[in-house]
């Protein structure tokens, strides 16, 4: 497998050496791009003597390869022939450029190339470190799925004390390891996920709707497709922009999801709801908008359960996994859930908890299956989608039996 290391401007550069000699102990292809402010730091050519491969430090090459016009394009065959980018140390300004897509030199240009999942080990400052626009841009970055290994507190180059100095090569080496192994496990599987809040109609204006955001389904989306499956989203209205390369299909209300569901429902594999569907629709949807005048009963009916009938229905081999969203006493309603409803696993959501669940960028979650219960602490929703995906993708490996106590 091809690892590609980017090194960017820092006092940190240095230990790059020790993280290539990390990888190549592990039977790695390793690979190096310099950005101009790190070959300040340390000479391309340590790089080049430990790989045996020509350190890429800019985006032009000098001498007479420029007449090759394969060189033009360096950066894209780079970028899509690795298995990893792993930048480190990754200073401010290219977690900035990273952030904001800027394309000025080689690293930054095989960023916004690679399919390749990526690694930031930041160093820097600790001043840099704590700076409202440095940890937005962070943010940003693990939203879009890029795995960062933070600095570690201590005594930094600049003589300041705090976070900023670059992991140790074992945990970045861990990280590594973690996202090459992530890479196309799931490729021939065909992922189903729902997403998104379904919406009844009240009346041509109003609707019975929730609070979901589709955030956890997109992202469940997009890590399903880094990891080399084919996706099927079943979205309800969002605000979202659905990942590239993914199948859309568009829905408003329960019978409409439902539908869409059961009609796709023969080739997936794995089925993922993390829509949350509506419970109830009303019996009559009004053709016109109702007017206001003293108080108004709307009698409803409940919607079909489309997790119960997809259990129903799956052939042998699906995998099929709820969610569950509550706001008391959450593992005894999420345990009831899953028993109910036959799925092989809940995710269950305690939505009571501040800052987390709907409509957050985070979550914490509690993967339930009738042997285990595996709790995830509060993460990005990206990052706990690749948590999600793992726990389904072990339900696939023979379980061990665990005796009655
Ligand atoms: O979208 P976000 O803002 O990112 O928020 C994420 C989330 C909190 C919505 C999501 O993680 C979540 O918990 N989704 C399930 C919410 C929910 O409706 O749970 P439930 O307990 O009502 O339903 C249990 C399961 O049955 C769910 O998988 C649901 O999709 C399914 N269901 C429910 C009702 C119904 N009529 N048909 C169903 O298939």
């Amino acid at each position: 497998m091809k690892v590609t290391v980017g090194v960017s401007g820092g006092i940190a550069a240095y230990k790059a050496v020790e993280l290539v000699r990390a990888f190549q102990r592990q039977a790695l292809d390793v690979h190096v791009v310099m950005t101009e402010a790190a070959q300040r730091f340390i000479q391309p050519l340590t790089f080049a003597s430990l790989t045996g491969h020509r350190v890429i430090t800019s985006l032009w090459n000098d001498g007479p390869e420029e007449e090759n016009p394969a060189s033009a394009i360096e950066h894209i065959d780079t970028a899509i022939s690795t298995d990893a980018l792993v930048v480190a140390p990754a200073t401010a300004n290219l977690v900035a450029k990273f952030a904001q897509g800027l394309a000025d030199d080689f690293l930054t240009t095989m960023y916004l190339a690679t399919p390749a999942p990526v690694v930031l080990a930041p160093a820097m400052n600790v001043n840099m470190w704590n700076h409202p626009a440095t940890q937005a841009n962070l943010r940003l970055l693990e939203d879009r799925g890029v795995r960062i290994v933070p600095p570690e507190s201590g005594q930094l180059a600049c003589g300041m004390v705090g976070s900023g100095r670059l992991a140790e090569t074992d945990a970045i080496l861990r990280a590594v390891l973690d996202v090459l192994h992530r890479r196309n496990d799931l490729a021939g599987e065909t992922v189903l996920i729902t997403a998104g809040g379904t919406r009844e109609s009240i009346d041509p204006v109003r609707f019975l709707g929730n609070r979901s955001s589709g955030k956890m389904g997109y992202a469940l989306a997009e890590a399903a497709l880094r990891r080399g499956a084919k996706v099927v989203l079943v979205s309800a209205p969002t605000a979202l922009r659905p990942p590239l390369g993914c199948e859309v299909v568009p829905v408003t209300t329960t019978e409409e999801m439902r539908t869409a569901v059961l009609g796709r429902l023969p080739e997936a594999t794995i089925i993922v709801k993390a829509a949350a569907v509506a419970d109830y629709r009303p019996v009559v949807q009004a053709e016109q908008k109702l007017k206001r005048s003293g108080p108004l009963t709307i009698e409803l009916q409940p919607t079909e359960d489309i997790l119960a009938e997809v259990v129903q229905r799956r052939r042998e081999g699906q995998l099929v996994i709820g969610f569950a969203a509550e706001t008391e006493n959450a593992l005894v309603h999420g345990r009831d859930k899953l028993l109910r409803k036959g799925a092989d696993a809940i995710v269950l959501n305690d939505v009571s908890r501040e800052g987390i669940g709907f409509d957050s960028d985070r979550n914490a979650v509690t993967f339930l299956t009738r042997q285990t219960a595996i709790e995830f602490p509060e993460m990005t929703k990206r990052e706990l989608a690749d948590r999600i995906l793992e726990e389904v993708m072990s339900l696939r490996r023979p379980q061990k039996v665990v005796a009655e106590q």
